[in-house]
């Protein structure tokens, strides 16, 4: 599985509904960045946009929570028709927000960033349908990659094969033609991408180049 979930942060708000229109021949997800200007220092936007995002797109909404208070908000992003909620694991609770996000019928997703140390978080990655590997320092597009958590991703892909888990690998930041194969082949599966597609100027053709370099890669490494 190659998905691209290009994330609305590069596109221009007032036109979302048309952002997600022109993407969709190319994908079925779309990244929603939520902000609370307090686990990270900018402010975005909320469950209302994934309620009007929700009338115009069957596509996967996969909300990503950068907020310090996720278990106030899950029932609030359920209601507007979140298909998955990625919590940070800095924030705590974690065993609880999963439960959570299972029973108001979403998908259950943890962000990590990039300092997080693997040993912490890694009893988690089975009981998850989504870990959500940051390759930045979450709060705005645009940011280099940070290979270190490549090696995140090959241990996160190791336990998951053990564990036989059905949990999806995603990586977030500075992905580009240059950064996705090498996430790819250490085992990432959805790649979000910002500055990468929505600030291009043709974001599906962009797309279709970020699938190409990934499957190049994939195919290399086997
Ligand atoms: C960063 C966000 C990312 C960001 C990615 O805090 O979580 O999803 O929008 O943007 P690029 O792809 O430009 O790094
Ligand atoms: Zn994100």
């Amino acid at each position: 599985m190659i998905e691209i979930a290009p994330s609305i942060l590069s596109a221009d708000f007032a036109y979302l509904g048309d952002a997600i229109q022109t993407v969709e021949p190319e994908t079925s997800w779309i990244h929603v960045d939520v902000m609370d200007g307090h686990f990270v220092p900018n402010l975005t936007i909320g469950a209302p946009v994934v309620a009007s995002l929700r009338r115009h797109t069957k596509s996967h909404l996969d909300c990503h929570l950068m907020i310090t208070d996720p278990w106030d908000y899950l029932a609030d992003f359920a209601k507007a028709g979140a298909d998955s909620v990625s919590f940070h694991f800095e924030v705590g609770r974690t065993l609880e927000l999963i439960r959570m996000a299972h029973d108001l019928g979403m998908k259950a997703g943890m962000a990590v960033n990039p300092d997080a140390k693997f040993d912490d978080y890694s009893t988690y990655i089975a009981k998850l349908d989504l870990l959500l590997i940051m390759s930045v320092f979450p709060g705005f597009a645009g940011q280099a990659f940070i290979p270190d958590v490549l090696e995140s991703l090959r241990r996160a892909k190791e336990i998951i094969e053990e564990s036989g888990s059905n949990t999806i690998l995603q990586i977030d930041g500075g992905i580009s033609l240059e950064t996705i194969g090498a996430s790819c082949a250490a085992g990432a599966q959805v790649f979000v991408a910002g500055s990468a597609v929505f600030g291009q100027p043709d974001p599906s053709g962009a797309i279709r180049e970020l699938k190409r370099a990934a499957n190049l890669a994939l195919e290399g490494s086997q």
